[in-house]
C-alpha cells in the first residue's frame, strides 16, 4: 500500500479523495514540482522550495512559504520504503476546492496540497546511447517561467514526439530553441556549452542550474545566450537536462539536419560530473 499527503495527512493512496470543485481539477489553477531522491536523499531540496514559492508568488496564492514540505518528502520516502535506489517526489498545490468561478475564492479558501513518491527507473540507455527529439512549434503561454500544472502543450508536444519514435520534443519560438516538454536543452558550439538564458520563455530549471555551475567549477567555457534551430546542423553536440532525465545526450533531431550524432566529449563529461555531484549528496550551490 503507497501513502501519499494530503492536506496535512498521510493516508492511503486509495483513501486520497479530492474534490470536483478543486481549482486545480477545473482550471488546473495550481503549481508543481518533481524532486528526485537518491537513496533517500532529496535533490536540491532548497532550490525546489525556491521554485514553488516563486510559483505562489506568481499566482497569488494565500501561502507562499512551504518549509516543512521537504520533511513530509522524507516522511513519505520512509513510509512507502523508498530510502534505497531512485524515486521521484511530486508535489502539487492548487487554489483549493470552492464553487466554479474564474475569480480567485475567498481568501479563507484552504489551498489543497498533495505529495507523493513513487520508485523511478532511470533511463540510463538513453543516457548512454542518446535520445530522438522533434522540433516543434512553441505554443505554450507566455509565462513558462512558472512550473504550472497547466501542461496541455507539453503533453500534446511530448506524444507527438512518441509518436515520431522520438523521446522529447524541443520547443521552438520565432525561430529560438527553448527548451524540451520536461527538460531544458544544452548544446555545444566551437567547444562552448551554450543554453538559452532565463526568461519568462522556459523554466529555471533546477538541473539547468547545477550543469552551470559544474562548467564554472570546471572552467569549461559556458554561455547563456539564444539558440537559433537554423544553427542546429552546425551544433557539436545537444543533450538535455532535468530532474528525470539528468544529463541525456540528443543523438537525432527527426525532423532537422542532425542524425546519428554519438554522444560528444563535452556531454560525457557533465554525465560523470554531475553523477559525481549526485554521489557527494551536496546541496546548494558550491563553487
Ligand atoms: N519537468 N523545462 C520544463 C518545461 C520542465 O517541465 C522541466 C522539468 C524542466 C527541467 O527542470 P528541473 O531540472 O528542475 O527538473 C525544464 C519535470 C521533471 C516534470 O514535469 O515532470
Amino acid at each position: 500500500m503507497m501513502f501519499v499527503y494530503l492536506n496535512g495527512e498521510y493516508i492511503p493512496e486509495e483513501n486520497a479523495r479530492i474534490s470536483t470543485n478543486d481549482r486545480g481539477f477545473l482550471f488546473s489553477d495550481g503549481i508543481y514540482e518533481v524532486i528526485r531522491s537518491y537513496d533517500g536523499t532529496l535533490f536540491e531540496p532548497s532550490a525546489h522550495l525556491a521554485r514553488l514559492g516563486y510559483g505562489a508568488r506568481a499566482l497569488r496564492l494565500t501561502e507562499t512559504g512551504f518549509d516543512y514540505l521537504p520533511e513530509v518528502a522524507s516522511e513519505l520516502i520512509r513510509r512507502n520504503g523508498l530510502e534505497s535506489g531512485d524515486a521521484t517526489v511530486y508535489i502539487q498545490v492548487t487554489r483549493g476546492s470552492a464553487p466554479r468561478t474564474h475569480r480567485f475564492p475567498p481568501k479563507d479558501t484552504p489551498l489543497t496540497v498533495y505529495v507523493t513518491v513513487r520508485r523511478f527507473n532511470p533511463h540510463d540507455s538513453e543516457q548512454q546511447q542518446g535520445i530522438a527529439a522533434i522540433l516543434v512549434p512553441d505554443q505554450r503561454w507566455a509565462r513558462c517561467d512558472v512550473k504550472s500544472t497547466a501542461l496541455l502543450p507539453n503533453v500534446l508536444a511530448n506524444q507527438q514526439a512518441v509518436d515520431a519514435g522520438a523521446f522529447e520534443a524541443l520547443f521552438v519560438r520565432e525561430g529560438m530553441l527553448m527548451e524540451g516538454t520536461h527538460s531544458n536543452v544544452f548544446v555545444v558550439v566551437k567547444g562552448e556549452v551554450i543554453t538559452p538564458p532565463l526568461t519568462n520563455y522556459i523554466l529555471g530549471g533546477i538541473t539547468r542550474g547545477v550543469i552551470l555551475e559544474l562548467c564554472h567549477k570546471l572552467r569549461i567555457p559556458h554561455r547563456e545566450t539564444t539558440l537559433l534551430s537554423s544553427d542546429i546542423p552546425e551544433m557539436e553536440e545537444i543533450m538535455i537536462v532535468g530532474t528525470t532525465v539528468e544529463v541525456t545526450p540528443v543523438r537525432k533531431i527527426l525532423n532537422v539536419n542532425f542524425q546519428n550524432r554519438d554522444p560528444g566529449p563535452l556531454t560525457r563529461r557533465l554525465q560523470s560530473a554531475f553523477r559525481e555531484r549526485v554521489r557527494q549528496g551536496t546541496a546548494g550551490i558550491r563553487v
